[in-house]
């Protein structure tokens, strides 16, 4: 499918969704995060794909919610459009595992994306940050829950309160980020990543990717419960006695997501 504010590319099992907004610092606007719910579902369903990148430009992830398509709105033009909210959910409703290859701004709504996906790996360039406050609003696409939740509540305050950047190793030290890398290599470390992942079972991966998000979702006890479930559901699949087998016998697995 042809978009204008997307770059999709599938290369073997992996789709790489590149946000491509360069004047306006992959700014988010609506047209944007439709097309990159498309791009997603489209992954979601492509069976081929075992893994999904999104990523910005060297200078921005994305700078956030594109401020000169809210400035003129009204609150009955937010409220009655639930802005945002349904492109929100069709992102987080992906179930192969995204990563968020960050380099440069990831502000605002494009810090909140970052968080959306499964990981964050982010260049030595990067800065998060919930600047909103600035503009007289406030995070509206989870800046003030997952980022506590990632942060905790000091740094999450502090940040939504001041409006302040967090570079690359705070954002690390602090469990915003799985890792930091060279800007130069982002790419290929994100890459090499998602090599990884797509060798997996996609039974797997998919049931990993569930039970992680439990965990932000309900209470530990549910959450063990929820695991060890799904856990128990993978004895009934091929790809459990041949992953089980390859290891006894000490060669490669061979997944069929079966
Ligand atoms: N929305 C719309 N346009 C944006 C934008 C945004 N969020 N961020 C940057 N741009 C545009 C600028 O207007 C500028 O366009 P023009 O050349 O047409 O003037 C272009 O991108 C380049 O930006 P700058 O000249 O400002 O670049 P800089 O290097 O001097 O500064 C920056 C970079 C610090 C990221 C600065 O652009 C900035 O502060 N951007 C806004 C960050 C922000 O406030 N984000 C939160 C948005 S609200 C939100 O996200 C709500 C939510 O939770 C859903």
């Amino acid at each position: 499918m042809a978009y204008e504010t997307i770059i999709v590319e599938v290369e073997d099992h992996v789709c790489t969704i590149k946000l491509n907004r360069p004047d306006a610092l992959n700014a988010l606007n609506s047209h944007l995060l439709g097309e990159l719910g498309d791009a997603l579902t489209d992954a979601d369903q492509n069976d081929k794909v075992r893994c999904i990148i999104i990523t910005g430009s060297t200078k921005a992830f994305a700078a956030g919610a594109d401020i000169k398509e809210m400035s003129e709105k009204s609150y009955v033009d937010m409220f009655l459009s639930d802005f945002f909210g349904r492109e929100g959910e069709t992102i987080c409703r992906t179930r192969k595992p995204i990563i968020a290859a960050v380099a440069g701004y990831a502000l605002g709504g494009g810090c909140e994306l970052a968080m959306m996906c499964d990981f964050i790996i982010a260049a030595d360039t990067a800065k998060f940050g919930q600047p909103e406050i600035n503009l007289g609003v406030m995070p509206g696409l989870g800046g003030t829950q997952r980022l506590t939740r990632f942060v905790g509540k000091s740094k999450a305050m502090e940040m939504n309160l001041t409006g302040r950047f967090m570079d690359a190793d705070e954002a690390e030290r602090s469990g915003l980020v799985s890792r930091v890398v060279p800007a130069k290599t982002l790419m290929e470390e994100a890459r090499a990543a998602a090599d990884k992942i797509a060798e997996k079972s996609m039974l797997t991966t998919i049931a990993v990717k569930e039970a992680v998000n439990r965990a932000y979702e309900t209470t530990l006890s549910e959450g063990l419960l929820y695991e060890r479930r799904l856990f128990h559901s993978l004895f009934a699949t091929d790809d459990q006695k041949e992953g089980m087998a390859a290891f006894t016998e000490k060669r490669s697995a061979q997944f069929r997501d079966r």
